[in-house]
């Protein structure tokens, strides 16, 4: 029977870590070449409830000079770096967080580190909920960067495949005419996951304002660690990666400064250890029902647009968005 508790301080035989503390002192404390996968989501340094007002750009940049080192020290060889970064946004303009990252690993750490951090991909997170801008393209992204320490590494891409849009496809030409042309298992999810984000009314929502989903840990840990692999997040937040982990049957070390958030974080894992915790599956997002009357263009909408009739029809509305 695997350990079911929830340790507080570290030691390498533990299953499952939540350090109360800075990130720092927790990562000190690691073993060099111990790690499967980091997977995080930083602090963007904006002025979020978590944050110190003070901190801004140079705050970051400091941070990851700082942390990224550790983070590769504690990488098994043919482990990951993950890092799900937004953008920081400041007087209006956005900076891109993940441009920072890799200028730092490219120009301001040792050449081992530059030469030992392979980028694999950058992938677009994209969801259908956020700000509305009047003044710029409302922002529905993030981006993931994902790292190898070296050049070998294992990818297990049949535990992450998605459902074909068109799974009945077949070759219409050459030797393989007529037969099935998709993978049994699914596609490849791609570099672009469209993926809901944890607004109000989400399953996963909790009192922590910038939660990542659950899917989006669980991906790269399934994809890119071993069955009982270790996970770290030195950010753990609401304790997203620490679920995912622990879902997915690896074992999780994770670190929380703030204590009204590490108790969240712990509940959720007990949570995920007994069975309990509620999670969005990775399935896809559905298009909207055009029965449904939400779904339905009103006649107010239809009069400001003027839609003909003729167009009304071809996305499948009806005359008065009445079916
Ligand atoms: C962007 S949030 C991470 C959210 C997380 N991915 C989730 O799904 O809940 C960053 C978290 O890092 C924590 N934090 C900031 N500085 C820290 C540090 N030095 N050590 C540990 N945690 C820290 C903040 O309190 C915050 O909860």
């Amino acid at each position: 029977m695997p350990e079911s508790k929830i340790h507080t301080r570290y030691k390498p035989e533990n299953r499952f870590t939540l350090y109360k503390g800075d990130c720092f002192k927790l990562l000190e404390k690691i073993e060099p070449n111990s790690v499967d996968l980091v997977v995080t989501s930083p602090p963007y340094c904006m002025g979020k409830s978590y944050e110190d007002p003070k901190d801004d750009l140079t705050t970051f940049i400091k941070q990851h000079i700082r942390l990224i080192p550790e983070v590769y020290r504690i990488l098994n060889p043919g482990g990951s770096m993950c890092w799900q970064i937004g953008y920081h946004v400041k007087n209006s303009t956005v900076l891109p967080l993940d441009y920072i990252i890799y200028d730092i690993i490219n120009r301001q750490l040792s050449d081992e580190i530059r030469d030992g951090l392979v980028l694999r991909n950058r992938i677009v997170w994209t969801f259908g909920h956020g700000l509305n801008s009047s003044k710029r393209f409302s922002g529905r992204h993030e981006i993931i960067l994902w790292y190898t320490k070296g050049s070998e590494y294992d990818f297990d891409l049949d535990s992450v495949r998605v459902p074909q849009k068109y799974p009945g496809k077949r070759h219409y030409k050459g030797e393989k005419k007529g037969e099935l042309s998709g993978n049994p298992l699914g596609k490849n999810p791609s570099d672009v996951w469209d993926v809901p984000n944890v607004k109000a009314n989400h399953i996963e929502k909790t009192e922590h304002p910038c939660q990542f989903p659950v899917v989006i840990p669980q991906r790269l840990i399934k994809s890119l660690t071993p069955q009982n692999g270790i996970v770290l997040d030195p950010f753990a937040g609401s304790g997203t990666s620490g679920v995912a982990a622990i879902i997915e049957k690896r074992r999780f070390i994770g670190s929380e400064l703030s204590p009204e958030y590490y108790a969240i974080a712990k509940k959720r894992m007990d949570n995920a250890i007994s069975g309990e915790v509620s999670y969005r599956e990775d399935t896809p997002v559905i298009e909207p029902d055009l029965k449904t009357a939400v779904a339905r263009l009103p006649d107010e909408f239809i009069a400001v647009r003027k839609l003909d009739e003729s167009y009304q029809r071809a996305i499948g509305l009806g005359i008065g968005g009445k079916q």
